[in-house]
């Protein structure tokens, strides 16, 4: 596995792959790599003949109040799981490489960035398809490989790929839970013992929602009986609970076909997220 810090030096590795024929697979990652991480790996490694991961704490993502600094970082212990996942190039460019010059040009991420971690994370969006696009011009992979994790996020990101003519496809990979159904996150590392055993009432909420909404198709009361699950085994925050169509995020109608259930909560200081997404039989 090769670790490489410049553009110049990937472009050059890329192109000579590519003048043979293979096919590339990109995982866009912020490391500090969980099990989440090394699935989306595991899949690019299936369908292509070359795996990059990147490895990059995107400043332009996070905001003046969000956690960027202390945001965990361990690029050693990230190699080995890297490697063992089949990855065969981690790009771990630093801040000055991936953005030497401001020439003021944005993306903004549109409708869909407007709610869920979009409402309260303002920029936040705009900020993950600046990086991304610039990873997919930089590796132009076949394919790019992304977590339900981060529902809205990939969301907007096939909603970039296909108004903007990106040449690559999305593939979407099911969340990776721990063994009491929290979801993986490089965040859970901020949890106290005791707000890690309260964390996975998130996922049983979103589960009880489901049960309900796929009994009445009523949102609200879906939304109350999970809203009442966290307040009464968390001594978190919801910052969103949420049933939308997917992936458009618009409101559901009659007419939706797949349906997301999402939720951000705090516990203590720590913002996590969650979803579903289901079709209803
Ligand atoms: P990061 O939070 O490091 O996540 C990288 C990828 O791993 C994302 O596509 C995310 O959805 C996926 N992922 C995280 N936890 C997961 C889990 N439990 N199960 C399955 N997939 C999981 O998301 C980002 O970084 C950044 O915004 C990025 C896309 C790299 C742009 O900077």
């Amino acid at each position: 596995m090769k670790v490489i810090t410049t553009i110049e030096q990937l472009k050059l590795i890329i192109k000579k792959e590519k003048s043979e024929g293979k096919t590339i697979g990109l995982v866009p990652t912020m490391g500090y790599l969980h099990e989440g991480h090394l699935t989306l790996a595991s899949n690019a490694r299936l369908e292509n003949d070359v795996v990059v991961m990147s490895i990059f704490v995107n400043p332009t993502q996070f905001g003046p109040n969000e956690d960027f600094e202390s945001y965990p970082r361990d690029l050693e212990r990230d190699k080995k799981l890297a490697e063992s996942a089949g990855v065969d190039i981690i790009f771990a460019p630093d801040i000055e490489e991936m953005y030497p010059t401001d020439g003021g040009i944005k993306i903004r991420a549109g409708r869909q960035a407007e709610i869920l971690c979009g409402a309260s994370r303002p920029g936040h969006f705009d900020g993950v398809l600046q990086v991304v696009s610039k990873l997919f011009h930089i590796v132009e992979p076949t394919r790019a490989y992304f977590g339900q994790k981060d529902a809205q996020q990939v969301a907007i990101i096939q909603t970039l790929v296909r108004d903007y003519n990106f040449p690559l496809e999305i593939r979407t990979v099911p969340i990776v839970r721990e063994e009491d159904g929290l979801a993986k996150s490089s965040r859970n590392v901020y949890l106290t013992e005791v707000e890690r055993k309260e964390a996975p009432a998130i996922y049983e909420a979103l589960l009880i929602a489901k049960e309900q909404f796929e009994a009445n198709q009523n949102s609200e009361v879906a939304i109350d009986s999970a809203t009442k699950h966290i307040e009464k085994y968390t001594s978190g925050k919801i910052d969103y609970l949420q049933i939308l169509a997917y992936p458009d995020l618009k409101p559901v109608t009659d007419k939706t076909k797949q349906y997301l259930i999402a939720a951000a909560v705090y516990i203590g200081k720590t913002r996590l997220i969650d979803n579903i997404i289901f079709s209803l039989k």
